[in-house]
């Protein structure tokens, strides 16, 4: 048995007004008050003030989806560390495979938003993982080696950061990536992290699965060894789906009590 806490975060990505958002995280703060796991929102920078004070005293923590690396300046359209910090956000999503595609974000640039936010003391949730055409290439090892040893370059202590392995093909299609194929590269993203860095620091840093991850494959994900918890897009964005992913461990869905509202 290992000692990593699994966590479940959600990523709302452009989606939840403020209103919206205050009202999903009020939804689904009595359903996971008795998680286990670490819980996290990652919500839109806009949504950030108040979800923080609808969090306020809950077991659910904060994250962002981007952070910049400079501290301040002239870089318009960018949130700084600092300003995240201010709102009590603990965890931000750095590298999201929809921000290297669509945004130009670059393994440099995933690298320096990295060291930023640790250096401010937020926990960055890194992703990274492999196209449809490079896993079928049998390029799997070859872009996740670059993203590791590019990404996390410069990394002192690996399990300050959570890891998301999300294989691009996985996200948002309904297609999610076997417990055996997910345990497996998860297993070979620590392997290069214990070579990378430290083998005592691949041991306790905590990688997630993200990729279509549900309320009803959840339980067997993260039945797996090498699963420290979810990062989830489509399914983070109910309160009852939510809700049961963090509940993974009595069964998903079926092992909840839910408001009738909420079915
Ligand atoms: P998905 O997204 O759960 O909708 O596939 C996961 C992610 O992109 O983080």
């Amino acid at each position: 048995m290992n000692q990593r806490t699994p966590i479940i975060a959600g990523n709302w990505k452009m989606n939840n007004t403020a209103k919206e958002g205050v009202a999903l995280v009020n939804a689904i703060k009595p359903l996971v008050a008795d998680a286990k796991c670490e819980v996290v929102v990652c919500v839109p920078a806009i949504d950030i003030p108040a979800v923080s004070e609808a969090l306020a005293g809950s077991n659910i923590a904060l994250g962002a989806q981007n952070v910049h690396f400079a501290e301040k300046g002239a870089y318009t359209g960018e949130i700084s560390a600092a300003m995240l910090k201010e709102y009590g956000v603990k965890y931000v999503i750095i590298g999201h495979s929809e921000r290297r595609q669509y945004f130009g974000e670059t393994d440099e640039t995933v690298n320096k938003r990295t060291l930023a936010a640790l250096a401010a003391g937020l926990v960055p949730i890194v992703c990274i993982g492999e196209t449809l055409e490079e896993r079928e290439s049998g390029k799997t090892e070859e872009v996740l080696d670059r993203q590791i040893t590019e990404g996390l370059k410069g990394i002192d202590d690996i399990s300050r950061i959570v890891i998301a392995y999300e294989p691009v093909w996985a996200i948002g299609t309904g297609r999610t990536a076997t417990c055996e194929q997910a345990n497996e590269t998860i297993g070979y993203i620590r392997k290069k992290c214990a070579e990378v860095f430290c083998p005592k620091c691949a041991e306790k840093v905590r990688i997630q699965y993200g990729g279509s991850m549900n309320a009803g494959n959840c339980k067997q994900l993260m039945a797996m060894p090498e699963i420290d918890g979810g990062l989830i897009g489509g399914a983070s964005l109910k309160a009852a789906d939510f809700a049961a992913i963090v509940g993974y461990d009595k069964g998903g869905m079926q092992g909840m009590k839910l408001p009738k509202e909420l079915l």
